[in-house]
């Protein structure tokens, strides 16, 4: 699966181009009718998309026909990053969540950044404020605040840098600081702290908004927050052990946002691309992968000859909320227009650009 996809070759398909297309990937798992539907809605987007000066960016965990039907670019959230940092088009469209048309729009703010629903939110986004932020720095003064790009734009510009699943430990790595703030996923810092060998500890939020930690005889080089995925925190130890009880050779692959249990348990943990790029470079008699569900089928639909394992309630509600059909409205409608205040943005780009020139 490549995560560079020639938009002009996109643009030149007809509907029965798409529809070979999509049969071709997806016709083991939807009926012709629902192909040719989404056929005639990815043409039809994919002409405004020539028409409007757009690219469509597509996290890898977009639905299967939107996924091979529209996307100039597919990957995980740092690939798309550089390329919305790069692009020269007058549209960036996101097909992902809030924060990454968010971040599209901090790095490069004068492209109009459209993301096709507002329901496309992130529970690690909302896990934690700006005020959380500046009550953690005063609390811990002169630690240094590494924050997960899954987050808002004010607490990005509250952070020193960012890091994605793909650069999470480098970026921990590079600080100079005995001792880091890591925000605000608890699984992927906890799965760091294990990496890079540093002890964490998780502070609480009291009612009136101060932090609250006694350190006194601790040893601890991180310090965390209790957010979590609300699809990887799904995954637990006892499905593996079901799993492999009965596909002994299975290959168990996890996204480091799961529990750092589940991601012992497992065989590899990686971002999206780097769980793509392990199943393609490869060859084991079963694979499972522990992450949102549509990616596995985008993942199947792209390795026909390796066998997926599908442990498949486990949808993100937040980025199952964007639609082909809200796609084509926000090329046609020009919604729903992304902006960050400038004063915040500039802080944040200093933050999300540190992150792009590590890992
Ligand atoms: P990646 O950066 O690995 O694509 O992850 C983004 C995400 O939201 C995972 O839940
Ligand atoms: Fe957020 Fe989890 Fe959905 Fe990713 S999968 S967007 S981390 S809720």
């Amino acid at each position: 699966m490549s995560t560079t996809l020639a938009s002009q070759d996109r643009t030149r398909m007809t509907v029965d181009d798409i529809f070979a297309e999509l049969k071709m990937r997806l016709g083991a798992i939807s009926p012709d009718f629902e192909l040719r539907e989404k056929a005639e809605l990815a043409h039809e987007i994919n002409q405004l998309k020539l028409k409007r000066n757009a690219v469509i960016l597509g996290h890898n965990y977009m639905e299967p026909a939107l996924f091979h039907s529209i996307p100039d670019f597919v990957g995980d959230s740092l690939d798309l990053s550089r390329k919305a940092a790069h692009t020269n088009k007058d549209i960036i469209i996101f097909c992902g969540v809030r924060f990454m048309a968010e971040t599209a729009k901090i790095l490069n703010p004068t492209r109009t950044v459209l993301l096709p629903s507002l329901r496309a939110g992130c529970s690690l986004a909302a896990s934690i404020t700006a005020a959380d932020v500046i009550a953690l720095k005063q609390r811990f003064p002169g630690v240094p605040v590494v924050s997960y790009v899954n987050t808002y734009a004010d607490v990005k510009a509250e952070s020193d840098i960012c890091c994605t699943s793909s650069n999470a430990a480098a970026v921990v790595a590079s600080f100079k600081s005995d001792t880091v703030i890591f925000l605000p996923d608890e699984y992927l810092a906890s799965n760091v702290a294990r990496e890079t060998g540093k002890h964490i500890v998780f502070p609480t939020r009291l009612a009136s908004g101060a932090i609250s930690l006694d350190t006194t005889g601790l040893d601890y080089q991180m310090i965390g927050w209790r957010g979590r995925c609300e699809v990887h925190e799904k995954f637990t130890v006892g499905d593996i052990a079901l799993v492999r009880e009965q596909y002994p050779d299975v290959v168990i692959l996890a996204h480091p946002e799961c529990s750092p249990e589940v991601v012992a348990a497992s065989d590899f943990s990686g971002s999206t691309n780097a769980m793509i790029r392990y199943v393609e470079q490869s060859r084991a008699p079963h694979y499972l992968l522990l992450t949102e569900c549509s990616m596995g089928d985008n993942v199947a639909a792209a390795n026909p000859d390796k066998d997926m394992l599908r442990l498949c309630s486990v949808r993100c509600p937040h980025m199952n909320q964007i639609t082909l059909q809200d796609t084509r409205d926000a090329l046609l409608y020009t919604q729903y227009v992304i902006d960050v205040p400038e004063e915040i943005r500039v802080r944040a780009y200093t933050a999300v650009e540190r992150m792009l020139h590590i890992g």
